[in-house]
């Protein structure tokens, strides 16, 4: 089967088979070893120096590891969303108490910079932000990262970047742009199992937390770095996923993260060129399509819920249909972690043969 959605992704064959590996202590050396080698790893494909807790929860977990670190109950907020997981953090904020200032773009729209620092000017109180990178959603990768962290530290604030669907498959630089948080989960670009989540802090973001009094038990991230410096995890980890992780991480830095960058380009531009030879329109606006997930727009008069049933049982190809107020509306098409350009290709061709089979 051609697993062609954003996530989870395929598995490679010596990844698999690593998580097929006997249980260990969880307390023991061997488990020590491998934290200390993912954690590396892990701040490899991150590009910093920052501690970076790895949770076992899926990526809402990081997701509320960050509010519950990062907030104070009834603390003002800035929620940028550009789609359905920008929406879960503004769900997130509300659940705990924080005061939101919501900032929604468009299906397809990037966040703009200038419209972000008017939020910031009009609400000087606000000195926390959120953001997601890549927007899975609707295939929309914010380009803003680069300039967003210093807006947001002009204005005293932390900045909480969701790269769930984006970080080890396009340049995430998170101590060149000086991003405070950083969120991504195992089963994007990291060709791991789901199960596993990872938060990057720096030095920012620890003073905002050691100064907030919000209650937080599993997700605390002081506990998990601090557990992590002595070669364990607070709770019971996700072994088996982890091993998964340790061989994925040494799979991912022999490619290179500049060679894992460009074959993530290169699909996204393939994909986007496929598609739009069917005569098939993209959600994304111009010069922000994002390069793990291409959305495309169900044609007019096509039941987009039949166009993917009959991908999957008679092409063998699964494909992903919008979410939220985009149900039946578009297709997404997944192009991160563990692919080859036949796979990509064949995804383009049962995506044809289905749209023709479910017109006819
Ligand atoms: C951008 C983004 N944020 C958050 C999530 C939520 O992660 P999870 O489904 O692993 O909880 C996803 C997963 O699809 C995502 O793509």
């Amino acid at each position: 089967m051609n697993l062609r959605i954003p996530g989870p992704t395929a598995v490679p064959p010596e990844v698999l088979q690593a998580g097929a590996a006997e249980m260990i202590n969880h307390r023991g050396p061997e488990f020590a070893a491998m934290i200390k080698r993912t954690t590396e790893g892990v701040k490899t494909v991150y590009q910093t120096q920052n501690d970076v807790a790895t949770l076992t929860a899926s990526g809402t977990g990081a997701m509320e590891a960050a509010v519950v670190n990062l907030m104070a109950p009834g603390e003002p907020v800035l929620v940028i969303t550009i789609g359905e997981f920008g929406d879960r953090f503004v769900k997130l904020v509300d659940a705990y108490g924080g005061r939101l200032t919501e900032q929604s773009y468009q299906p397809g729209q990037a966040a703009d910079l200038n419209r972000i620092e008017d939020a910031l000017k009009a609400n000087p109180d606000i000195k926390l932000v959120f953001i997601t990178h890549n927007e899975t959603s609707t295939g929309v990768t914010n380009p803003i990262l680069p300039e967003l962290g210093k807006l947001v530290h002009r204005y005293e604030g932390t900045l909480v970047v969701d790269a769930i669907s984006s970080l080890s498959s396009v340049p995430v630089k998170t101590d060149e742009w000086d991003l405070d948080v950083v969120l991504s989960g195992s089963q994007k670009g990291w060709m791991t199992a789901p199960g596993l989540a990872f938060v990057s802090v720096n030095q920012r973001a620890w003073e905002k937390i050691g100064k907030n009094p919000q209650p937080r038990f599993y997700f605390d991230l002081k506990r998990h770095t601090d557990s992590a410096a002595t070669g364990q995890t607070p709770w019971t980890p996700a072994v088996s996923v982890w091993y998964q992780l340790d061989k994925a991480i040494e799979m991912m830095l022999a490619e290179g993260l500049e060679n894992i960058f460009a074959r993530h380009a290169r699909a996204g531009q393939m994909v986007r060129e496929g598609v739009r030879a069917l005569g098939l329109e993209l959600l994304a606006d111009e010069g922000v399509e994002s390069n793990t997930v291409t959305a495309i727009k169900v044609p007019e008069g096509v039941d987009g819920g039949k166009w993917l049933n009959v991908a999957r049982d008679e092409f063998d190809t699964v494909f992903a249909g919008g979410q939220g107020s985009l149900r039946g509306k578009i297709v997404r098409f997944g192009h991160l972690g563990y692919m080859t350009d036949a796979d990509l290709q064949d995804g383009l061709q049962a995506l044809k043969a289905s749209l023709d089979r479910v017109r006819q």
